[in-house]
């Protein structure tokens, strides 16, 4: 039976299928509540039942005293409802809301995906959830104190795992990562980091560009508008030096057939003869090409530093682009060795 559940101050409403815990179902239907562990133990998800009665599962004593219970507050990752309810608690609504926490990790599986790009998974441990937004990175941090900053690839709803695309440019980090890291290895992170991320609230067409393993934070954002049905068009834009260097290139055609999300990627460094039908220069480029007006949409784009400058010099002076439209992470120098 679904039961209706209203979320005090915002007024926002969504519904509960039988079996799923309050926090299962606001993020399902795309309402962001605060949430840690979810298994009944920080406390993070906490928030007032003002009417209606849930059942507390497994929602343990020090996370949720007694007292509190009998002032109507409930964990919601562990809350079920039994009838409509009214809840009261923070809802999530910009990056600033969610915590930035140091967490341990274990590499549960490597993946090649091009010659020079490894898909990094990691698991945490059993007790901890990472919120973020769909489009943010974490820190990997290294022993010897430095830092590598990489975008997760994964949207929030799938957070099982962790996923990581890493180029090997030959750094250290990287070259580590390619010749010598295996499953069950030990990392610590710092995150959820950044500001590149989704707007919801803002209806304008989205054009999205990728350069490289930009891909990864494009992917996480496009996998997720997909999970909550968002409708608003969006379009992908995805440059590579060679056809090889699209990696997981079945996924944006599986969005474009299934999902209409428009998918055009664009090769810099083919040449002729290589068999490369499809577009060829300058990502930023073919934007320009095929859109004579950015007046109206909104740019997310995710790459090389000099890609995402001239990106948005060009979509702002030549299309219209409003600047505060234009939505960027731009691997830095330092970053660039390991993204
Ligand atoms: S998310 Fe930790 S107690 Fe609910």
């Amino acid at each position: 039976m679904h039961r209706q559940i209203t979320i005090r101050p915002s007024g926002h409403v969504f519904h509960a299928n039988d079996g799923e815990t309050v926090l299962e179902a606001a993020l399902r239907e795309g309402f962001m509540l605060p949430y840690g562990c979810r298994n009944g133990a920080c406390g993070s998800c906490k928030g007032r039942v003002v009417e209606g009665s849930v059942d507390h599962g497994l929602s343990q004593e020090a996370a949720l005293p007694a007292a509190e219970r009998e002032r109507g507050m409930a964990l919601f990752c562990q809350a079920r409802a039994l009838s409509d309810l009214v809840i009261e608690c923070r809802e999530i609504g910009a990056v600033r809301d969610i915590p930035v926490k140091i967490l341990p990790c274990r590499v549960q599986e490597l993946e090649r995906l091009a010659a020079d790009v490894m898909r990094i998974r990691l698991r945490l441990p059993a007790s901890e959830r990472l919120q973020f937004l769909a489009g943010q990175y974490i820190d990997i941090l290294l022993r010897d104190g430095t830092r590598r900053s990489l975008s997760l690839a994964n949207p929030p709803h799938d957070d099982g795992l962790l996923e990581l695309h890493l180029r090997n440019y030959g750094g250290s980090f990287s070259t580590h990562v390619f010749t010598q890291m295996k499953a069950k290895d030990i990392l610590r992170f710092e995150g959820p980091l950044g500001s590149f991320y989704l707007r919801e609230d803002s209806d304008r067409p989205a054009i999205l560009v990728a350069g490289g393993t930009g891909f990864a934070p494009i992917k996480a954002i496009i996998e997720h508008a997909i999970h909550h049905g968002i409708r608003r068009p969006m379009a992908l834009y995805r440059g590579a030096r060679t056809a090889a260097d699209l990696y997981l290139d079945e996924l944006p055609q599986r969005w474009a057939r299934e999902h209409g999300v428009t998918y055009v990627p664009v090769i810099s460094d083919g040449s002729p003869g290589d068999g490369w039908t499809g577009r060829r220069g300058l990502v930023h480029q073919a934007v320009l090409e095929d859109f004579p007006d950015l007046s109206g949409h909104e740019v997310y784009a995710c790459g090389a530093p000099a890609m995402i400058e001239t990106a948005k010099r060009d979509f702002c002076s030549l299309r219209g682009l409003p600047q505060s439209a234009f939505h960027a992470d731009a691997f830095t120098p330092a970053v660039a060795a390991v993204r």
